[in-house]
């Protein structure tokens, strides 16, 4: 954070002209590991920068340093640390904090989701032409049809505010906290989604890939909402709706 306030940092590329990792992304990954191998020495770790630490443990923790690199790159307020807690291939803990605005998000399998210890909840919207949604865009873009730019003409053309905030984990605290109503993304990885998507689901809401199935943070495809609007945000998603 203190890098971020003075602007110290260095700035180099990943795959992709615009996909940054700075030194703080490694510092982050630094601490963070530190912390969990001091306390769980034995755990398997996924994190962005490092990759796999393989362990034969049953727990798997799933790190995204800082998700939103690009906007702490350009100063930014809209970044934060996402960390998820793996039992035996299922999410059983996601915390996600933006140190920015000061929003820490907690979400415990079957106990719920918080933002700063107060319950939160999705939004009770029943239409997708009356929601507000956020998306986010990959940095090799996806020439393909039916690909994110096509969906986000499809919403646009027909009215529908979608937003892009640049930050995967806090797009879907966001839907948790009933700010959004959907979230949708073509290529996210696991770290980005670990910890949001159990926030969305213990906060009331669905998530799921783009058949409207079981949701797994290993493969690409993620559409998150408050469940009233799912299976319409599917069909758009799919180019099958009656309207969009
Ligand atoms: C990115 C953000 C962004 C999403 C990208 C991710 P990073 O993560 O979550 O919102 O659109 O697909 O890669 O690179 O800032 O950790
Ligand atoms: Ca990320
Ligand atoms: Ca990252």
């Amino acid at each position: 954070m203190q890098r971020f306030f003075q602007g110290e940092f260095t700035i180099s590329n990943k795959e992709g002209i615009n996909n940054l990792v700075t030194e703080a992304d490694l510092a982050s990954e630094k601490a963070i590991f530190e912390i969990i191998k001091n306390d769980y020495p034995d755990h398997f770790l996924l994190s962005e920068e490092t990759g796999e630490i393989v362990t034969d443990s049953n727990y798997k923790w799933i790190i995204d340093p800082i998700d939103g690199t690009v906007n702490f790159a350009h100063g930014l307020p809209l970044c934060c640390v996402s960390i998820g807690l793996e039992q035996d291939g299922q999410m059983i803990m996601g915390v996600v904090y933006n140190p920015f605005l000061k929003e820490f998000f907690f979400a415990q399998k079957g106990y719920g989701a918080s933002l700063n210890d107060k319950k939160i909840t999705v939004s009770q919207e029943t239409s997708v032409l009356t929601s507000c949604l956020v998306t986010g865009f990959p940095y090799t873009y996806l020439d393909q049809p039916n690909g994110p730019l096509e969906v986000f003409t499809r919403l646009i053309r027909g009215g529908v505010p979608v937003r892009r905030l640049g930050s995967a984990a806090i797009d879907l605290c966001w839907v948790a906290a009933g700010r959004f109503d959907g979230f949708y993304e073509h290529k996210l990885n696991a770290w980005d989604s670990a910890a949001g998507y159990l926030m969305v689901e213990e906060a009331g809401g669905r998530v799921s890939d783009f058949t409207g199935g079981r949701y797994s943070p290993y493969q690409p495809h993620i559409i998150a909402t408050n469940g009233k609007i799912h299976d319409e945000l599917v069909s758009v998603v799919n180019n099958r709706h009656a309207t969009l």
